[in-house]
């Protein structure tokens, strides 16, 4: 029998049961997904151009059919139901429900995510939309994209649609999903898509991403049920000093500040953090900031999603102009505007295929800070997980004992942190599925199902089922 863990310690065997009611689940994002590119009136993304333009995804990979999900999301739904999940977070195609990025919903694009929705609650299993991952239609880019403020107003037209659509079957919402990687690799490094370079562009275009989601909050509660449930997924990165060093203390601050205080301030707080201004001065005066700005984006939110992988390890650098990987892809132009003279470090440990570390008390560590920060908001981890060189044996079984040892030591990292008073209520695993992973293509694979590109054949790995052992008994296995 497994004994019930007091205060959020482990059981006398050394398990730990999560409280009542958390929510288990697995994500996914539709361009990383769906496939069906040209279909059903979908026009193309920043992403469908990204990765047609020579050089920008490894192999030439594009995400025209990915996993196929799009004609297979029946076949993925039981998969779920039959792994135990008690919620599926994914996101809506901007394209595929408003191609242009303005003017109608298409019918067709709307009644495939119904579909989805339906059959998802009829499996009991929670849906939680994400407007945003990352496909802007490609319209939008051409009229300006993040960096103009026109993008974050038919941002809101697209909410408004949504959930116009949604909202009697999809009661939890998340406006973005990582908007540090859509303003700071999207239009700084430009390892993402659209892939430009001007560090001015991306602080705009983290401007009009806050402003955005603002905005659309306010179309969702105007339009949701009262027991409707607004979000944002932030990466928040959680930062750590090289050294004991006060020129390594003053690294931490800057990064902090263009990873996750220019979000949490405004989004958060109604403000953007003094020491940010002052930090990007040489580059901008913020006028694109208007009068108002500020209490549009200061929405009232149910919880904070977070997306954690790795930390974030810097230092002063040595000298001037030393840019050194900070695990977010190969740039000759860094995603930090005005901090040249920070030096990003890898952090000590195993790595996983990506060649992240793997930690878990950089998540603990980071859901603590939130909940001192924050102490009124709850938290959901919306994303966590590893990727693997996984393969299939000769028996057809994936086994993936490192993404179980990740996934076992993450998850008690949240259990700690819950135990250490942390309102977490949530765990989203990424990912459901084997996915296009943005400019790596298909080359690394963070499911905990295997998916055979050629044949879209999806085969459970051994993760998936330890995880649906954990989600059906709320219980961390020793
Ligand atoms: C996150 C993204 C997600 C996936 C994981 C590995 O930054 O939100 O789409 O690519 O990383």
């Amino acid at each position: 029998m497994v004994i019930a863990a007091q205060q959020g310690e482990p059981g006398q065997d050394g398990a730990r049961t999560f409280p009542e009611g958390f929510l288990w689940g697995s994500a996914t994002a539709s361009y990383q997904i769906e496939g069906a590119a040209a279909e059903d009136g979908r026009t193309p993304s920043i992403w469908d151009t990204y990765a047609r333009t020579p050089g920008r995804v490894r192999n030439g990979d594009t995400g025209d059919v990915a996993t196929d999900h799009y004609h297979r999301w029946r076949e993925d739904v039981a998969l779920m139901a039959e792994l135990g999940l008690g919620a599926y977070r994914f996101s809506l195609a901007w394209p595929r429900i408003q191609p242009t990025g303005r003017g109608p919903a298409v019918q067709k694009g709307l009644d495939f995510y119904r579909r989805l929705v339906d059959d998802l609650l009829a499996k009991g299993i929670r849906p939680v939309a994400t407007l945003y991952h990352w496909d802007l239609p490609q319209e939008s880019e051409d009229a300006g994209g993040w960096p103009e403020r026109v993008t974050a107003e038919r941002f809101a037209e697209y909410a408004a649609l949504a959930a116009d659509a949604l909202g009697d079957r999809v009661t939890t919402w998340t406006t973005l999903n990582e908007p540090w990687c859509s303003a700071f690799l999207g239009y700084g490094s430009g390892v993402h898509a659209p892939g430009r370079t001007d560090p001015v562009a991306a602080l705009r275009a983290a401007h009009h991403l806050n402003l955005a989601h603002g905005m659309a909050v306010e179309a969702l509660r105007d339009r949701l049920p009262s027991a409707g449930q607004c979000s944002v997924t932030l990466n928040i990165h959680q930062v750590r000093a090289l050294t004991g060093a006060p020129g390594d203390a003053d690294a931490v601050r800057r990064i902090d500040a263009l990873a996750n205080r220019v979000f949490t301030g405004p989004m958060l707080r109604g403000e953007y953090p003094e020491d940010l201004l002052k930090d990007t001065a040489g580059l901008t005066d913020w006028a694109f900031v208007r009068d108002g700005d500020l209490r549009r984006i200061h929405q009232p939110l149910d919880f904070l999603g977070v997306n954690y992988y790795t930390p974030t390890l810097v230092s002063e650098a040595g000298g001037a102009g030393s840019h050194t990987s900070d695990g977010h892809g190969d740039s000759a132009h860094s995603p930090w505007p005005a901090a040249e003279r920070v030096a990003f470090h890898q952090p000590p440990g195993d790595t996983t295929a990506m060649g992240w570390a793997v930690d878990p008390t950089g998540l603990y560590d980071l859901l603590r800070r939130l909940a001192d920060d924050f102490p009124r908001l709850p938290l959901v981890v919306t994303e966590n997980g590893a990727a693997f060189d996984d393969y299939a044996g000769p028996d057809g079984r994936v086994e993936d004992p490192g993404r179980i040892a990740y996934l076992r030591g993450h998850l008690a990292a949240v259990h700690r942190a819950i135990a250490d008073g942390a309102d977490v209520r949530g765990y989203f695993l990424w990912s459901l599925l084997d996915n296009f992973e943005w400019a790596h293509g298909y080359s690394k694979r963070f499911g905990t199902v295997y998916v055979d590109y050629p044949t879209g054949t999806r085969t459970p790995k051994a993760s998936a089922r330890w995880y649906a052992e954990v989600a059906r008994s709320g219980v961390l296995p020793a």
